[in-house]
């Protein structure tokens, strides 16, 4: 195969895996708009209206412990293919549940999806891409991720327009109208069915073929998308590194790995403690705080999901010519200086300026080319096949129950300690 031809071939396959980020964006982002709606239909408590939103995690909680297993059993194709199915499953369950128990099932499936796609997605790019362009294709998994917050933000604004109207059909009043939020959940089954389709076409990852003793077939693909030389080349690689890592008996505790585990743990857990999820799910209130309209304040959030998006692109350019290691450095930088002078800012009550709104895109801007892609490209290529699902799986099981912590804590905190002290914890 040529070189171009190759080189559109692994982008295609890259960006079409990293399409699970887009229904992990999605699916965490869309409960930002319903919970109100769904709240006020079914008179919740705080309990239950806590309960609808962390069901979501504790099924991505599953969904890694799942993967952890499945991945290598029946490959990250076939893992992928069930991560999808989960999303669409949860679209239509959420949408059409006659009941909250229903409701919160069918989030919890949702949520597995977004586990197993938060696991097999980069893992399966780190696998399939080469090695000079692996930061790059995996950093399209988080640029996935921003677009699908953006998108759900955008179906959802949408959704609450086209509620103004009247509508003649029963159906339309009742869906659209008179429970919008049903149509909220419904429009997650549309990237979930394309992503379906999509990934029905995309091959099986070479290196875990070689791990099930499949070589020829992995030749095969390999053959389909490097030049001759390279295949040849990767090949032997791969059944090198298989090898030294089932003759040394690698186990997921082993001297070598430790450190790496240590550095993938302490990664995830930074990459939420940074903030990000509180900034990007509760700036309105953030913004609130500091004074300014609730109605400016929905603009500066599409503004932060814009900003998220257009930033990756740094990452994807530059995380293979720079480095990993710069691009965290420059951007811990940013993110550090600009959340100590939010809480500046909040701590001498000087935020109804632009001042605030820069430095909140200053800290997403610099998140989103460093701590948020590099996260996931170091998760994921830093362990060897042997024990990568396990690694990856505990590093993003890490990631999770830090997102659970923020979630939990941040708006206690904002309340209990203020927004200077918050932002300084951060
Ligand atoms: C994080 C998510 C976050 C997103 C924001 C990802 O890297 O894991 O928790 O919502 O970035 O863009």
């Amino acid at each position: 195969m040529d070189n171009s031809a190759s080189s559109y071939r692994i982008n295609y396959i890259c960006l079409t895996a990293a399409m699970g980020g887009l229904l992990f964006g999605f699916d965490t982002a869309v409960i930002s708009g319903a919970i109100n709606l769904v709240k006020s239909q079914f008179s919740l408590n705080s309990m239950l209206e806590g309960w609808l939103v962390s069901s979501g995690l504790v099924g991505c909680i599953i969904g890694v412990f799942m993967t952890g297993f499945l991945s290598d059993k029946i490959g990250r194709k076939k893992t992928m293919l069930l991560a999808g199915f989960m999303f669409f499953l949860s679209g239509i369950g959420c949408s059409f549940a006659p009941s909250m128990t229903l409701l919160i099932t069918a989030r919890i499936i949702g949520g597995i999806g977004v586990g197993m796609a938060s696991v097999v997605s980069p893992m399966y790019i780190a696998e399939f891409a080469p090695a000079d362009k692996r930061g790059k294709m995996i950093a399209y998994y988080q640029l996935a991720i921003t677009v699908g917050i953006l998108l759900a933000y955008f179906s959802n604004a949408l959704l609450i327009s086209v509620s103004q109207n009247n509508f003649e059909n029963a159906v339309l009043v009742w869906f659209l109208k008179e429970e919008t939020w049903r149509a909220m959940f419904l429009a997650m089954s549309i990237p979930s069915f394309i992503f379906l389709v999509m990934i029905v076409k995309v091959p099986e990852s070479p290196r875990w073929l070689v791990f099930v003793d499949k070589r020829e077939k992995a030749k095969e693909i390999l053959n389909s998308i490097r030049s001759p030389v390279q295949a040849a080349k990767e090949l032997g690689d791969i059944e090198h590194a298989a090898i030294k890592s089932f003759s040394k008996k690698m186990f997921l505790f082993d001297k070598t790995i430790r450190l790496p585990l240590i550095i993938g743990i302490v990664l995830a857990v930074l990459q939420q403690f940074s903030g990000i999820n509180a900034i990007i799910y509760y700036g309105p209130s953030i913004f609130k705080t500091a004074g300014i309209a609730s109605s400016n304040a929905l603009l500066f959030q599409v503004i932060i999901g814009a900003v998220n998006l257009l930033f990756t692109f740094v990452a994807i350019y530059s995380a293979d010519k720079y480095g990993r290691k710069f691009l965290l450095i420059t951007g811990l930088s940013g993110i550090i200086f600009s959340l100590i002078f939010c809480g500046y800012l909040f701590y001498v009550s000087h935020t109804h300026t632009l001042l605030l709104l820069f430095l909140i895109i200053l800290f997403i801007a610099c998140f989103a080319f460093s701590l948020g892609p590099v996260t996931w490209i170091l998760i994921n290529e830093m362990f060897p096949t042997a024990v990568r699902v396990k690694a990856v799986s505990i590093c993003t099981l890490a990631l999770w129950i830090a997102v659970w912590i923020v979630g939990q804590f941040f708006p206690w905190l904002l309340e209990k300690e203020g927004a200077a002290v918050t932002f300084w914890i951060f």
